[in-house]
């Protein structure tokens, strides 16, 4: 039935949980009955907006799927496929008379809702969660997408003004930017018990005297390997969780991550979790949340999710994280790419029981203050209204 009263018809190119995904899931399940969804592929992703009453149909996106982010050109045949994509697209829009905007989620999505604005006379909104250009981009691909972002993309909503700043250092219009921090749920938060962390760890890492743990997607610039280059660094009692999946076909580098710890000895310490829906349980249960991105993050909403655990954050200082966290009071940073850096960083919260308290508590209240779900819901709304008239 919402299909029928949406004004914004929201696109994803993909069906598996990115922090991209659970960000949208938590805008489109705010946006409630105004928003229609559709993904360019089927997974967990449809289900979860499901769950959540969010009305989600899939558009296979065919060739489309065979380009990697970044990649230097599309093909014709993917080009084929976006232009097919976004004339159904077009269609749905027209035919769900009650549309009013395109609110494309990934740098796909937007290419189909830019060539679907024009044959539907409809307003585009990017919501990038990208930084645009190297390293994370080609700049053949970058000049593509923002000359495409420049003609069509009416508003471009910034999960960082790290992310805005990319995009218009790539030649993006300063005028259509908005920046909308991520919100995190805090629910899940509230919910975990002492008692139930603890049952968690033991169950994980029995006996660990020190846990630190990385969450997120297994892919070489999220630095999962530098986490362990550094657990090398660390005492034997120090144990690592490396929570996530290769969500996006990195297979050959988890399996390298799987080769690193047997080649360093390190098997009994390391603890490969795959990917898992209790995040929060699992922040609680570890002594220090670390992100250890080598590449700029463009926002990253595993810092904000281990502060509301409660746990120090250690992060990388690059992108989207200096917005997050401040070094020394809400949170810990570290140069990227430095092991040695991250484990001395490790040891010295470890040494300082009452220092790592004082941090996690200031980096919590800062979470609750400064990232909430409402506020996202708030400002991508008031966007998404001006755009719609
Ligand atoms: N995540 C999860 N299960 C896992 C690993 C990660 O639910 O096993 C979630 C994590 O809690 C976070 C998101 O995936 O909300 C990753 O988002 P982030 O912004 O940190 O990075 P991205 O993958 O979007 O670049
Ligand atoms: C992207 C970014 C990540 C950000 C997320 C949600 O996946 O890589 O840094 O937190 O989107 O906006």
């Amino acid at each position: 039935m919402t299909a029928h009263v949406a004004r914004v018809l929201a696109l994803d190119h993909t069906g598996v949980l990115g922090g991209a995904e659970l960000s949208m899931l938590d805008v489109t399940a705010g946006l409630g009955g105004d928003v229609t969804v559709r993904l360019f592929a089927d997974g967990p992703f449809r289900e979860a907006l499901q769950r959540r009453g969010v009305d989600v149909q899939v558009l296979p996106m065919g060739a489309l799927g065979g380009v990697r982010k970044g990649s230097l050109v599309p093909s014709p045949r993917a080009l084929l496929a976006a232009w097919r994509l976004a004339g159904d697209v077009a269609r749905e829009a027209r035919t769900a008379r009650t549309v009013r905007v395109l609110y494309a989620n990934s740098e796909k999505a937007f290419v189909v809702a830019a060539l679907a604005a024009g044959r539907c006379g409809l307003p585009a909104v990017w919501h990038l969660r990208d930084l645009l250009g190297p390293p994370h981009f080609s700049r053949l691909n970058t000049r593509g997408v923002v000359t495409l972002a420049n003609w069509r993309a009416t508003r471009v909503i910034a999960n960082s003004q790290a992310t805005a700043d990319a995009f218009v250092a790539s030649g993006g219009a300063r005028d259509v930017v908005r920046v909308v921090h991520n919100g995190i749920d805090t629910a899940p938060y509230d919910a975990v018990t002492d008692a139930s962390a603890h049952a968690l760890r033991e169950c994980v890492s029995p006996g660990a005297a020190h846990v630190m743990a990385v969450f997120g997607r297994l892919h070489a610039w999220k630095g999962q390997h530098v986490a362990i280059n550094a657990l090398a660094q660390l005492p034997g009692d120090c144990h690592l969780w490396i929570v996530g999946a290769p969500l996006f076909g990195e297979d050959d580098f988890a399996a390298g991550l799987r080769a690193q710890v047997e080649r360093l000895g390190l098997a009994s310490r390391v603890h490969f979790l795959g990917f898992r829906n209790d995040v929060a349980a699992l922040m609680r249960a570890a002594d220090v949340v670390v992100h250890a991105s080598t590449l700029p993050e463009p926002f990253g909403r595993v810092l904000v999710e281990g502060m509301l655990a409660r746990r120090p954050v250690i992060a990388t200082a690059a992108g989207g994280v200096r917005e997050i966290l401040t070094d020394g009071s809400t949170g810990v940073l570290v140069p990227p790419g430095d092991a040695a850096a991250l484990a001395r960083a490790v040891s010295a919260l470890r040494a300082d029981p009452p220092r790592a308290a004082a941090i996690a508590q200031a980096g919590a209240d800062h979470a609750r203050r400064a990232f909430g779900v409402a506020a996202m819901v708030r400002g991508v709304r008031a966007v998404l209204d001006e755009v719609a008239g």
